[in-house]
């Protein structure tokens, strides 16, 4: 069976790059942060994969440089079981594991497809089921378990009511992982601690995850786009909206920050910065208000 993702788009974002160096934590306040293409259902020459510009955005704003990260594999589209961005997120995944538990911190964070991806990758299987979620913010229903957790923990308590109470989050997916479902597997909760959950009025569905022993995050909502993207009506631009992304955008960069990965040389380093590709604006046809082209 493969999912298609109209509406829901991107990120495993990613802190990546070639060699390891040294072992002690130190700050790195140049992280730079891979972010996954994916493949455009019509793709035309010199437009083969894409990223919005919001994720990259959401990114800078918090100190961080951007790669992107275009893998492409011929009849994909976007699937998390096979298409390009499935095959890159699944090796990502497995790098981030393995470093991770040589001490070698590699964040990564999956928003929307991204997120579950993650579910995918980590349970081994497609839990998902269709919800009606296409288009909606809603308000983050915390558990207990996020008062502990790393993601929330610097968020302002005044920020922290405002996401419970107010629709601060935006959903644009057809596909959720249930809380039933999640807690009928063992490997998902095992390994991620639920952060909050949503309902699409019939169904409630986890909508932000942390894994307990590694920085690998997910959230089914889209924290990028309220301050990027104002291309549709149902997304906030409030300025506790604009906080939500400010927050999340800074707490990953901050993860990233903690990886010492390095390109092998400043001209390797400058030939994969997005700076090399020109944004497009595309707010006119596309939900995305500009995006990256990629061959
Ligand atoms: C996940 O939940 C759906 C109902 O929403 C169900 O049909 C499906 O069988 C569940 N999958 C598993 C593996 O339990
Ligand atoms: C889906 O949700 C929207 C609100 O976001 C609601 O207006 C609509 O009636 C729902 N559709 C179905 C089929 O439940
Ligand atoms: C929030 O989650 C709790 C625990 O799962 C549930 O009982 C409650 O109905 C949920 N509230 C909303 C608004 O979804």
């Amino acid at each position: 069976m493969i999912y298609i993702h109209f509406v829901c788009v991107l990120a495993i974002v990613n802190a990546v790059f070639s060699a390891s160096q040294g072992a002690e934590i130190k700050t790195n306040d140049r992280p730079i942060i891979g972010v996954l293409a994916q493949e455009v259902y019509n793709p035309q020459p010199g437009r083969n994969s894409y990223i919005a510009a919001s994720y990259v955005k959401f990114l800078e704003s918090a100190g961080a440089r951007v790669v992107p990260v275009t893998v492409l594999f011929p009849g994909g589209g976007v699937s998390i079981e096979r298409s390009g961005y499935s095959r890159a997120a699944s090796l990502f995944y497995r790098l981030a594991l393995e470093a991770n538990l040589r001490g070698d911190y590699f964040p990564i964070l999956g928003i929307c497809l991204g997120f579950e991806q993650l579910t995918l990758l980590t349970s081994g299987q497609n839990l998902l089921s269709h919800t009606n979620t296409s288009g909606v913010a809603l308000p983050l229903n915390f558990t207990d378990e996020s008062r502990h957790s790393r993601l929330f923990k610097d968020f302002p308590g005044d920020l922290m009511k405002s996401l419970a109470s107010e629709s601060l989050t935006e959903n644009s997916h057809q596909w959720s992982l249930t809380t039933a479902n999640f807690t009928k597997c063992e490997r998902l909760k095992k390994f991620y601690r639920v952060l909050s959950t949503n309902t699409d009025g019939q169904n409630e569905f986890v909508s932000t995850v942390e894994a307990y022993e590694f920085p690998i995050y997910g959230t089914q909502w889209h924290p990028e786009k309220n301050a990027f993207e104002f291309t549709r009506p149902y997304i906030p631009h409030t300025s506790s909206a604009i906080k939500t992304t400010s927050y999340t955008a800074q707490f990953f960069v901050n993860e990233a920050r903690k990886n010492r990965h390095t390109f092998g040389s400043t001209e390797e380093e400058q030939k994969a910065l997005i700076y090399n590709y020109n944004p497009v604006y595309t707010g006119t046809e596309s939900s995305f208000e500009q995006k990256y082209y990629f061959d």
